[in-house]
C-alpha cells in the first residue's frame, strides 16, 4: 500500500504534538512537520519517531515555497495557535498553498466548541476561526476544508483550569447559569486520534466534523469529578448567564489588554450557555476510538 503524506503545522504545540504522534502510530502514513526555524529543536522526539521536519516561515515564505513544502501531501492539518496573523493570515496562506499543491484536505486549527453557533463579538478567538472558515468557504477550490470541533479539552489545564469552572485547590465548582445545561468535553489525545483518522480518510468528509469524549451537564461534571476523585466539591453560585455577560463586559472594559481577566469567562459562556453546544457528534464515523470519560481522566490524572 502506498504511504499517505500528512503535513502537520503546529506540531511543537500541545495538541499538534498529539496529532503528530497519533499519525505516526498509523500504518502507511508519512508525517511531515512544518515548523518555524527557531522551533526545529522542539521536534527532536517526533523526528526520532520518523517524522520529516521542514523548517519554513509560514508568514514570510512565498506561495511557491509553501506549496513545495506541501508537495505530494494527501492532507494538511493545522494545530497552530496565535492571533489573527496566524489563524486568518498564515492559515489562508496555507490554504492557498494546499490548493496550488493539489492537497485533498485541509483540517484547520478550529478545535473548539461549536464556533458556528456563536455571534460576532462573543469571543475574539472564535471570531477569528469563523473569519478563516468564511475565507475557506470561498477560496478553497477543490480542497476539502474540515473543521474538527471537540468542545473543551478534558484536561487539568482547560476544563479543570483555564475555563474557570473548577477551583480544585479550594474544592469548589463555580456555576454561572443553569447547572443542568450540557457541554461537550474531549481529551487532547482523543481529539488528536479523531483528527488523525480524518486526515487519512478516503471518503469525503463534511465541512464540520464534531467529536466528543462526553456530553455532560455542570452537575454531572461535578458528580463525575467527585466519584472519580473521592473528594467533594462545594458549588459556588456565581449568578445567571445575564450576570455572566455583565461580568465579561465589566472586566473587559476595566482591563481590555488583560485577556486572562475576561477570555476564560467568554469560553465558559460559550461552553455552558448553549451557543457552543455541538449539534451532530459523529464519533461513530471512527468506531475504533473509545474516548476517555471524565471519570477515567480524573482517575488517571489523580486530580
Ligand atoms: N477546545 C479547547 O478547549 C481548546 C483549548 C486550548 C486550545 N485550543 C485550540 O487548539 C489549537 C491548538 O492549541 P494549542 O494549545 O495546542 O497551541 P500551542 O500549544 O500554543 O501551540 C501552538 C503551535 O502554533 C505554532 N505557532 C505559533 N505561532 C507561529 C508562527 N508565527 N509560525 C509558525 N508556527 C507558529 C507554535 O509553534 P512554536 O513552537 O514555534 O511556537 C506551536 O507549534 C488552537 O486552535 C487552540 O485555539 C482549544
Amino acid at each position: 500500500m502506498t504511504e499517505k503524506i500528512v503535513v502537520v503545522a503546529g506540531a511543537s504545540g500541545v495538541l499538534g504534538e498529539d496529532i503528530a504522534n497519533a499519525l505516526l502510530n498509523k500504518p502507511n502514513v508519512q508525517v511531515r512537520i512544518l515548523t518555524r526555524p527557531q522551533s526545529v529543536e522542539k521536534l527532536a522526539a517526533l523526528k526520532d519517531k520518523g517524522a520529516e521536519i521542514v523548517a519554513i516561515d509560514l508568514e514570510q515564505s512565498s506561495s511557491e515555497q509553501l506549496a513545495s513544502a506541501l508537495s505530494g501531501a494527501f492532507s494538511l492539518v493545522s494545530a497552530l495557535n496565535g492571533g489573527n496573523d496566524i489563524i486568518v493570515g498564515a492559515q489562508t496562506r496555507l490554504l492557498h498553498a494546499a490548493r496550488q499543491a493539489g492537497v485533498r484536505r485541509f483540517i484547520p486549527s478550529s478545535f473548539s466548541y461549536n464556533i458556528f453557533g456563536l455571534d460576532d463579538g462573543d469571543n475574539p478567538n472564535t471570531d477569528e476561526r469563523r473569519e478563516f472558515a468564511k475565507i475557506a468557504d470561498s477560496e478553497r477550490g477543490e480542497v476539502e476544508v474540515v473543521h474538527i470541533l471537540n468542545g473543551a479539552f478534558l484536561d487539568k489545564r482547560i476544563v479543570f483550569g483555564f475555563l474557570g469552572a473548577f477551583d480544585l485547590q479550594k474544592g469548589q465548582a463555580l456555576l454561572w447559569g443553569d447547572a443542568d445545561a450540557v457541554t461537550d468535553v474531549t481529551t487532547y489525545w482523543d481529539t488528536a486520534r479523531f483528527t488523525a483518522e480524518a486526515a487519512v480518510d478516503e471518503a469525503p468528509l463534511p465541512k464540520v466534523l464534531e467529536v466528543a469524549g462526553e456530553t455532560l451537564s455542570f452537575n454531572e461534571l461535578v458528580k463525575a469529578y467527585e466519584d472519580a476523585s473521592g473528594k467533594s466539591l462545594t458549588i459556588v453560585n456565581k449568578g445567571s448567564l445575564d450576570d455572566l455577560d455583565q461580568e465579561i463586559a465589566r472586566k473587559r472594559q476595566a482591563e481590555p489588554g488583560n485577556f486572562y481577566a475576561w477570555l476564560p469567562l467568554m469560553y465558559y459562556r460559550g461552553s455552558f450557555g448553549g451557543k457552543g453546544k455541538l449539534k451532530a457528534i459523529a464519533n461513530s464515523r471512527y468506531p475504533a476510538i473509545k474516548p476517555e470519560t471524565v471519570r477515567e481522566y480524573v482517575q488517571r490524572e489523580k486530580l
